[in-house]
């Protein structure tokens, strides 16, 4: 899709659907259009207060295009009561209505009235990338194509000045949907292909495309059990498929001493191991990944944006799977920062391979460290599916993290890292279970069995377990399958970091 800006209005755009945004309750927006004719006017707003249009997000309003115009349709789309706050996720939200209306009634050129004093540069941004997420779909193994995609979008600014500002932020936001559509992909992919191997080429694939700025290193079996990744390998060892280790890292070209150090959840199918899950809570387990996915997603996005910031991205990729080889319930691995951990439920095995992801890249001295992994399903049970749940040992970091996902409009909650909750993983035999002994606060807990890997380094964990992976749309934008959840927000993070 591509995607213009001009100063101009509606009447003028050769797009066969006019869009115009309006807060609600708020006809005057129609009444006040230039150069339409009055009883289009009255027709609009008849068809409003017929149909209960009255701009709240979400809502929209097809309408015959005026005879002015050379559009075959027109649309209203609502923003919601106007305010300061949160106008970029309204605009999103509205964009996603947008996009869909059109594909629904086959119309493929859009014009996008933003000429509305409330309008910034930002608000562009936010409509491309919405517009970009909203257009995505997956069509790798399918026979036949659907190729209903939307040609172009024309956006219109109110002067020339604030065009120029737009086609800035259209440009970046060209960048992030590239990374979301990367991570997207990768774990919509099936498991059956989306093997380590396979998450190693993609990131391998990431660092060739970035002119140098990206360095990657794989780490195999030999090399893990070298650094004594117990814990890792624990898990990868009853797998078909090689475990690979992936290290990114990115150096930025401007001087800068702070180091951040991503690591992202790579499972690449959970099956549960011994523990073997029922088959219903196996059917989503493809999107085990989907932490490790947006690290990926994020190193792409990092080679076009250039933040003034180092970052390592870190994904122990393995799966999960059944066979003689198998770890045992009761049996007691050793992680590489030679803490013992008995592993009496092998489904609880993405604690597992963060505990050596995490201890590995302490070696690069991050001045901070964010993991994101689909962790529990308790996550989900206290959050919903729309939902990451936060737990930090720095309340400033873990504030910034939260800032940075509102304004990328990814939803996120604190949850606590409960001191007295520490005692629930202690083991009878090593220095760790990996389950607790209550069937309760099952995140919190998990959230603190990584807190044991930290060295108590600045750090936040996000358990995206709701979020990474829709199974009914979770918005106007974002629909079924892989979301790329948390890529939005990292971007944010580390351009502020
Ligand atoms: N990958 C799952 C968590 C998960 C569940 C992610 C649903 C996305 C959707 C994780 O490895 C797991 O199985 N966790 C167990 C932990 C339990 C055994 C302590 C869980 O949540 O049941
Ligand atoms: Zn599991
Ligand atoms: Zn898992």
């Amino acid at each position: 899709m591509t995607i213009t800006v001009k100063k101009g209005d509606l009447l003028t755009s050769p797009a066969e659907l006019l869009v115009l945004p309006v807060f609600e309750n708020a006809e005057f927006d129609v009444q006040t259009l230039k150069g339409f004719n009055d009883v289009w006017k009255q027709r609009a707003a008849k068809a409003a207060k017929a149909l209960d249009f009255s701009g709240k997000v979400g809502q929209s309003l097809s309408l015959p295009a005026p005879v002015e115009s050379m559009a075959d349709e027109f649309l209203l789309v609502g923003l919601g009561s106007k305010r300061l706050h949160g106008l970029e996720e309204a605009v999103r939200e509205a964009s996603g209505v947008m996009l869909t209306t059109a594909k629904r009634k086959g119309l493929k050129t859009l014009a996008l009235d933003l000429s509305g004093k409330d309008f910034k540069a930002e608000s562009a941004e936010a409509v491309a990338l919405a517009v970009q997420l909203a257009d995505y779909t997956f069509e790798t193994y399918r026979k036949h194509k659907p190729a209903k995609k939307i040609d172009s979008l024309e956006i219109l600014a109110a002067d020339g000045r604030l065009a120029q500002a737009m086609r800035k932020h259209i440009e970046r936001a060209q960048v992030i949907a590239g990374g979301i559509t990367t991570a997207r992909d990768l774990v919509n992919t099936p498991a059956q292909d989306m093997t380590p191997t396979h998450m190693a080429a993609a990131a391998t694939q990431v660092a060739k495309s970035s002119s140098g700025i990206i360095k990657i290193k794989v780490l195999d079996t030999a090399e893990c059990t070298k650094l004594k990744m117990g814990a890792y390998l624990a898990v990868a060892q009853g797998a078909e498929h090689e475990p690979k280790f992936i290290h990114l890292t990115y150096t930025s070209p401007r001087p800068t001493k702070k180091t951040l150090a991503v690591v992202g959840k790579g499972v690449t199918f959970d099956s549960g191991g011994l523990s073997l899950k029922p088959a219903d809570a196996m059917m989503t387990m493809k999107c085990d990944m989907a932490g490790g996915a947006a690290v990926i997603g994020l190193f792409e996005i990092l080679a076009k944006l250039k933040p003034r910031v180092n970052v390592h991205g870190v994904i122990a990729a393995t799966e999960n799977m059944v066979s003689g080889k198998s770890i045992r319930p009761g049996d007691v691995v050793r992680a590489s920062n030679g803490k013992s951990i008995e592993i009496l439920n092998t489904d609880a095995e993405g604690r597992l391979t963060l505990a050596d992801a995490i201890t590995y890249v302490l070696k690069e001295k991050p001045d901070a460290i964010i993991d994101l992994a689909t962790l529990t399903g308790a996550c989900m049970v206290a959050l919903g599916e729309e939902i990451t749940g936060l737990m930090t040992n720095n309340q400033a970091l873990g504030k910034q993290v939260l800032e940075a996902a509102e304004l990328a409009g990814e939803k996120m909650w604190e949850l606590p890292l409960e001191p007295r909750y520490r005692e629930l993983i202690n083991s009878d035999i090593a220095d760790l279970r990996n389950i607790p002994t209550s069937r309760y606060g099952g995140t919190l807990t998990a959230g603190l069995f990584i807190q044991e890997f930290v060295d108590g380094k600045p750090w936040v964990h996000l358990d995206i377990a709701g979020p990474a992976y829709a199974e009914r749309p979770l918005s106007s934008y974002l629909g079924k399958g892989g979301t790329g959840h948390g890529v939005r927000t990292l971007v944010e993070f580390v351009e502020k970091f």
